[in-house]
């Protein structure tokens, strides 16, 4: 094969790959498979009640709570408060003896889009978004 057949066949194979890969490796989201939700509980069917953290604001406290019972074996792992445009406003590790609530204060004056992130050892990663 010379160089121009070479260059022609590879880009007719990046090409297919990426109008395949459109259709198939994201079925619904890209985030479908790696990040599961009450609306997307993927693989997990079932498990959002128990793994999706639920979020409470009062006044400029947040508090994530996930409805998840902790033992060495399975437990939730850490949560994490994420503003808009990805700014971490917090996180916390959990061992299993601990209970998988945290608590963290909004810079003054915040508004905006909230997510919270509840990550279970066996039940992978889950989030929850609000707007405040
Ligand atoms: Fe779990």
């Amino acid at each position: 094969m010379n160089r121009r057949n070479f260059l022609k066949t590879s880009m007719a194979i990046a090409a297919t790959a990426t109008v395949s890969g459109a259709g198939h490796v994201f079925a619904s989201s890209p985030t479908s498979g790696l990040i599961y939700s009450a609306q997307d509980e993927g693989k997990w069917q079932g498990k959002n009640g128990s793994h999706a953290p639920v979020i409470h604001v009062n006044g400029n406290e947040v508090h994530i709570i996930t409805k998840h019972g902790m033992s060495e074996k399975h437990y939730i792992v850490r949560h994490t408060l994420v503003g808009a445009d990805g700014i971490v406003l917090g996180a916390q590790t959990f061992s299993p003896t601990d209970q998988p609530t945290s608590t963290y204060t909004l810079p003054a004056g915040y508004k905006g889009k909230l997510t919270a992130t509840s990550f279970c050892n066996i039940h992978d990663f889950w989030i929850t978004e609000t707007n405040i």
